[in-house]
């Protein structure tokens, strides 16, 4: 616990006890016909950062609207945050002592910062002041919540609270997109007036709409529940000389939809991606690699252990057999480049002899369904979506069109939004790799019975 220095906001502490002292114990919602309705939240492990800011007391009701949803809280402040609001205001409506020094050997004697870090199903920063998403993204360890941001395995979403010509600054603006680019949900802020008078982007999202966004970015109990799921999305880049590549249109968003859909779903989600510029969705691990050699490396590397993996890129075929080391020149009026055959990295996989369920994709611009069911036998997938690309389909669209086929069956999942469509797939994917695992059971049941 650290010291109950006096400070603005302390006053608040017995207020906020007193009146909602209901809070301070996890809450189980009465629903109609007496059943109780357990929230989703209920018994996360939530750590919420406070960094300074004006907004700061505002986060004293956010830890009561995590509270009421049943979710566990431990504060963590920054040296900052303790200027604006007092930790006993914390600690009385957390219910746990704050948290704010790295080097508070009494502190760390009962909770470790590591085990701190582990202990999050969620880190949560809010407000998230100007310094405090830049030492975010520079990767920062020089305080407590700093280094528990850097430590952890958790989604971290924070909440941005600053001054409309700061949030507006091209530093921060870059910090932002760092951190998005990385995964880290990035909530608000609201336009409206601020505490220095003026009116603008800055102003941090009321508590109780943090504490619904949040709702959502916790992991869920679904059908994937427990399992690894490895992505691959994207194009790949294949490099003629030091300036110039070869690559095709892909966006990534499919990829990246498909990648929310398993993590909405319950699964641990690896995404390993080529060049895109679409935000990594919530609690997914992203690893970026650029090559298709590099793809495939990366694959390897974390397919040990995966479920289901799932080859959404868009992995060049071929690619200039010798880069050249140094830019070429604009000699000859004609260039030939030698191509020669990329890895193909879903058939690899397909070809372990301990494999996870593996799912294809099949872009294709003539005869979708015949050329897509030839692609699942020829590289032995348990599953393959079909979709038409060409000019003004798939690439760079929102929406999209997927035929799922297996080896005896098929589905057409319609047009609809690339989100919708793979929220759809993951599901048709949870229900058949449920179904396999029961196939080899039963097999094995058989056979000891034989
Ligand atoms: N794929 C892959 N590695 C490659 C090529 C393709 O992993 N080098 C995967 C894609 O991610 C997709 C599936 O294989 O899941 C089919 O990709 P597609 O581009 O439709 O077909 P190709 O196998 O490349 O064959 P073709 O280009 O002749 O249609």
């Amino acid at each position: 616990m650290i010291a109950a220095a006096r400070g603005p906001g302390e006053g608040v502490n017995e207020t906020f006890q007193r009146r909602n002292s209901a809070f301070l114990a996890p809450c189980v919602c009465a629903a109609g016909e007496g059943r109780p309705i357990i929230h989703p939240m209920q018994g996360k492990r939530i750590l919420l950062g406070v960094t300074g800011g004006i907004a700061a007391y505002k986060s004293a009701d956010l830890v009561r609207r995590l509270r009421e949803r049943g979710a566990e809280v431990q504060v963590v402040m920054t040296a900052a945050a303790r200027e604006f609001v007092g930790p006993l205001t914390f600690q009385a409506l957390s219910g746990r002592p704050v948290r704010a020094e790295l080097w508070d050997a009494a502190a760390e004697a009962a909770m470790g910062h590591i085990e701190l870090a582990r202990w999050a199903e969620l880190v949560l920063v809010a407000p998230a002041s100007a310094d405090f998403l830049a030492r975010l993204s520079g990767g920062h360890a020089d305080d407590l919540l700093a280094t528990l941001c850097l430590a952890t395995q958790a989604p971290i979403a924070v909440a941005p609270a600053m001054n409309r010509i700061m949030w507006a600054n091209a530093a921060t603006v870059a910090n932002v997109a760092t951190l998005r680019q990385r995964g880290v949900q990035v909530l608000g802020p609201a336009e409206g007036e601020q505490a220095c008078g003026e009116v603008g982007e800055g102003r941090m999202l009321e508590p109780l709409e943090i504490a619904d966004r949040v709702d959502l970015l916790l992991p869920r109990s679904g059908p994937l529940q427990g399992r690894r799921v490895l992505i691959t999305a994207g194009p790949t880049r294949e490099r003629i000389d030091p300036v110039r590549f070869i690559s095709n249109r892909s966006s990534g968003k499919m990829g990246f939809a498909v990648a929310q859909a398993a993590r909405e779903a319950g699964a641990e989600v690896v995404l390993v991606a080529g060049p895109v510029s679409v935000p990594t969705p919530s609690g997914v691990r992203r690893v970026d690699v650029e090559s298709a050699d590099s793809m495939l490396a990366a694959v390897l590397r974390e397919v040990e252990g995966a479920d289901i993996f799932i080859s959404t890129a868009a992995v060049a075929d071929y690619r200039p057999a010798n880069p050249h080391g140094q830019k070429i020149k604009k000699t000859a009026n004609t260039l030939d480049l030698n191509m020669e055959r990329t890895p193909d990295v879903l058939a690899t996989v397909a070809a372990r002899a301990r494999r996870p369920f593996v799912v294809g994709f099949a872009a294709e611009t003539e005869s979708v369904e015949q050329n897509a069911r030839a692609k699942l036998l020829k590289k032995n997938l348990d599953m393959i979506a079909a979709n038409e690309v060409g000019d003004n389909k798939v690439f760079e669209c929102e929406d999209n069109h997927l035929i799922v086929l297996w080896r005896n069956a098929r589905r057409d999942l319609g047009q609809g939004s690339k989100l919708s469509l793979a929220r759809e797939l993951v599901r048709l994917i949870a229900e058949s790799y449920a179904s396999s695992l029961g196939g080899a059971r039963d097999s094995v049941q058989a056979q000891a019975q034989a």
